[in-house]
């Protein structure tokens, strides 16, 4: 066998560096699961990731909303316009943020996405499905019983992958200015 450094498509590499960023790079929205269930096990490593990220001042302004509950799931499809592949998910994660804290937005932001990763890494789909405007927020507060003086971000619908996704091609030089714009 001929040693090589390069990947084919049949080979992961196991440089560390390149297998972070080969996850940051296959990360895309699912929003087609299967019926499976997502282990306890995964779930604390999505939470463990998302409370890794960084936040202002390492305030850490977040909380988590856990479900795993059918009717609930079903409840938030319902009333979410742009998440009723809750309806099929057999997992969300609704992330909120203290208000009192100016940046909460940036931070479980931040926050979400390190979750996201985590479900590529492991083998996941999920999606960030919006629940910060007024009509949304109010639709996850009825349904979750998420205090006043909290924010919501968004509802994180997570399961298996029904089927294979292709990540978007991103890459936009054009975008980037050197030194000055
Ligand atoms: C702030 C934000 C809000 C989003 N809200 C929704 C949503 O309500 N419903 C949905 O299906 N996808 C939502 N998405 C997912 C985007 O549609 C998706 O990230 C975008 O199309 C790029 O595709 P990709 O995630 O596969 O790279 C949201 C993403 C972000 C960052």
């Amino acid at each position: 066998m001929i040693a090589t450094n390069s990947c084919t498509a049949q080979q992961k590499t196991t440089d560390p560096a390149q297998v972070v960023l080969d996850n940051i790079a296959s990360r895309k929205s699912v929003r087609s699961y299967t019926s499976e269930p997502v282990p306890d096990e995964m779930v604390e490593k999505l939470l463990r990731a998302a409370m890794a990220a960084p936040s202002a001042k390492n305030t850490q302004p977040w909380e988590f909303v856990v479900v795993r509950d059918r009717a609930t799931l079903d409840a938030l499809g319902e009333g979410l316009t742009y998440a009723k592949m809750l309806k099929q998910a057999t997992l969300a994660v609704a992330v909120c943020g203290d208000l009192a804290f100016e940046r909460w937005v940036h931070d479980a932001s931040a926050a979400t996405e390190n979750l996201l990763l985590a479900a590529e890494a492991l083998g996941l789909g999920a999606v960030w499905t919006a629940a910060d405007d007024p009509v949304r927020s109010s639709v996850v507060r009825d349904v979750l019983g998420v205090p006043d003086n909290m924010g919501t971000l968004c509802v994180i619908a997570i399961g298996f992958p029904s089927r294979e996704e292709k990540p978007k091609d991103k890459w936009k030089p054009e975008k980037i200015h050197y030194e000055k714009w």
